[in-house]
């Protein structure tokens, strides 16, 4: 079972992957391949101290963003090309929230795979596609018997994990010669691994098993040009990983507890769910954040917050119960006040651009509503009062179970409109659209002086991007929820 050269290669102190951690366990941050001394560094300059944008940052040290801040001057109304007047700003563009700019780390300073190389990665993956199981379950079988500390690190049934963790190795690993692209994702799953208890020494583990499984598969196309593609291609992954959690380290806990201080029902599925974490989370309004429930050890799912920080700092969300899903069900069903969960830090990037000037139009299915309800409140506490569409979608009147909190919002903020969608063929009120939510969009005009944002189901989110371009919308203004797998540009 251990017979190729990489696998034989485990265990001995030539490692392949030499990631930057020093002999205190800390790591030697931006020091790429090259094992650093702890004379070295340890320190982390703020962004501009090294004289350019490859400067390490830290959110609390960032200067305001050109432009911004609160001595900017507030723009006088505006006639939207909608022919609706935008409002003169109540009150000045915010500060830079904490969880700004902290969404990507610099690119560290490690070789990027050449075009060549790339090539040499294509054809092993191409040559391991039709037994992507079988290399899978050899990958983890390596993890595991080489190292079963690591066991307790995953959930007790492996099925989605062992196709998610590998399916990104592998795909990360295809995109590597364009690290820019790479930098934004790997940083936030750097940054949430840390609620797993990964640790930066277990990256070159996990990097020889990932070649142990190539090697052993990949007969045709493996050899030692491919086997250097693979190693520099999994050290720039892992390093950016390992520099974001670093980053992380300094300003925010691993997790959170959280008690449930509250546990509504909204509808046979649905709940709204408010929580008290035991430290200051600090998030933005359209992020969300992970779970991990009692019920299910170490497994993690992720959940939209479903209101802006709050000041007496509680945490709400809105759950919707899957057919046998294991964490939505337990906490609709299950959790009560008093339980406590564990979190994750806030992740996403469906933020409102307080920098803009152009109105947001909002698609929202399901649950989906909770993070737009969410930017809701932020425009009105914090931005400039800017045209606000939001479409809410959901199949039947019945699923638009957050519908009168909305139409309370319409009533009290002039510049909101909301309009509800409910799928083709319900018996629904006059003031209520049928359809599918992206066809609505598409039937409803010219959009192109407005920012899109979208959350829901995966499906939705992919249809819903591509109705709010045939708006007029262009893809750089479009924000949305992430999918849960890898999705780049040119895919
Ligand atoms: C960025 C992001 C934000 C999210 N925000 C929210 C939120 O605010 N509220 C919310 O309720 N959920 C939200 N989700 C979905 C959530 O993370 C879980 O995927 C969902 O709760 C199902 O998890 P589970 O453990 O209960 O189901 P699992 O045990 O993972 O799945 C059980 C079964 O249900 C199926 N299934 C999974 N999801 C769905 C679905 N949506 N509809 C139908 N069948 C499904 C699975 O294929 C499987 O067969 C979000 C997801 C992402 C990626
Ligand atoms: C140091 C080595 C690593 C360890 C110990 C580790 C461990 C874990 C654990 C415990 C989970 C959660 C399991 C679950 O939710 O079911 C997870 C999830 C995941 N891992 Fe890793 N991982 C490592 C490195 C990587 C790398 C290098 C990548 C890809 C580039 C990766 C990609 C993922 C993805 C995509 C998920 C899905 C959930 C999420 O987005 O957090 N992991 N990993």
């Amino acid at each position: 079972m251990h017979g190729t050269p990489a696998e034989k290669r485990l265990g001995t102190t030539a490692h392949t992957f030499v990631t930057p951690v020093c002999r205190t366990g800390r790591i030697c941050k931006g020091r790429g391949q090259r094992m650093t001394t702890m004379s070295e560094d340890h320190d982390i300059p703020t962004r501009g101290s090294s004289g350019d944008e490859g400067g390490w940052f830290a959110a609390s040290a960032r200067p305001s963003p050109a432009g911004s801040g609160a001595a900017r001057t507030a723009p006088a109304a505006q006639t939207t090309d909608s022919g609706r007047t935008r409002e003169r700003p109540l009150t000045p563009t915010p500060e830079p929230h904490p969880a700004d700019g902290v969404e990507a780390v610099p690119l560290p300073p490690v070789a990027v795979p050449s075009a060549a190389e790339i090539e040499l990665i294509q054809q092993t993956l191409a040559e391991i596609e039709p037994v992507a199981n079988a290399v899978t379950s050899h990958f983890y079988s390596l993890l595991f018997v080489r190292n079963p500390q690591l066991r307790d690190l995953f959930p007790a049934a492996m099925d989605t994990q062992r196709d998610r963790l590998f399916r990104a190795l592998l795909t990360t690993a295809r995109h590597a010669g364009n690290p820019a692209v790479l930098t934004s994702y790997l940083s936030g799953l750097g940054r949430g691994h840390r609620k797993y208890g990964t640790r930066a020494e277990y990256y070159p583990v996990l990097g020889e098993c990932l070649l142990g499984a190539l090697e052993r598969f990949a007969h045709f196309t493996w050899s030692p040009a491919a086997e250097t593609a693979w190693v520099k291609a999994y050290t720039l992954i892992s390093q950016i990983m390992i520099d974001a959690a670093a980053v992380d380290e300094q300003r925010a806990p691993a997790s959170w507890q959280a008690e449930v201080v509250s546990h509504e029902r909204r509808s046979s599925d649905t709940a709204v769910i408010t929580l008290r974490t035991d430290q200051p989370y600090a998030f933005r309004a359209g992020q969300y954040t992970s779970i991990e429930t009692p019920w299910w050890p170490r497994v993690w799912r992720h959940y939209s917050f479903a209101g802006a920080p709050r000041s007496d700092g509680l945490i709400t969300l809105h759950v919707k119960a899957v057919p046998a899903g294991w964490v939505s069900g337990a906490l609709v069903n299950r959790a009560q006040p008093g339980d406590v969960v564990r979190l994750g830090g806030p992740a996403g990037t469906m933020t409102v651009n307080h920098r803009s000037e152009n109105g947001l139009l909002c698609l929202g299915g399901g649950t989906g509503i909770a993070p737009i309800k969410a930017m809701i409140e932020e425009v009105a506490e914090y931005g400039r009062r800017r045209l606000f569409d939001v479409f809410y979608g959901a199949r039947s009147a019945h699923e638009l179970y957050d519908l009168e909190t909305m139409r309370q919002l319409e009533a009290e903020h002039s510049w909101l409109s909301v309009h509800p969608v409910v799928g083709d063929g319900c018996p629904v009120r006059a003031s209520v659209l049928t359809g599918q939510v992206p066809d609505v969009i598409r039937g409803s005009g010219h959009w192109s002086g407005h920012d899109g944002y979208v959350s829901g189901p995966p499906g939705m989110i992919r249809s819903g991007i591509d109705a709010l371009r045939d708006v007029g919308i262009p893809q750089e203004r479009i924000r949305h929820d992430a999918l849960d797998e890898l999705a780049f540009a040119g895919d």
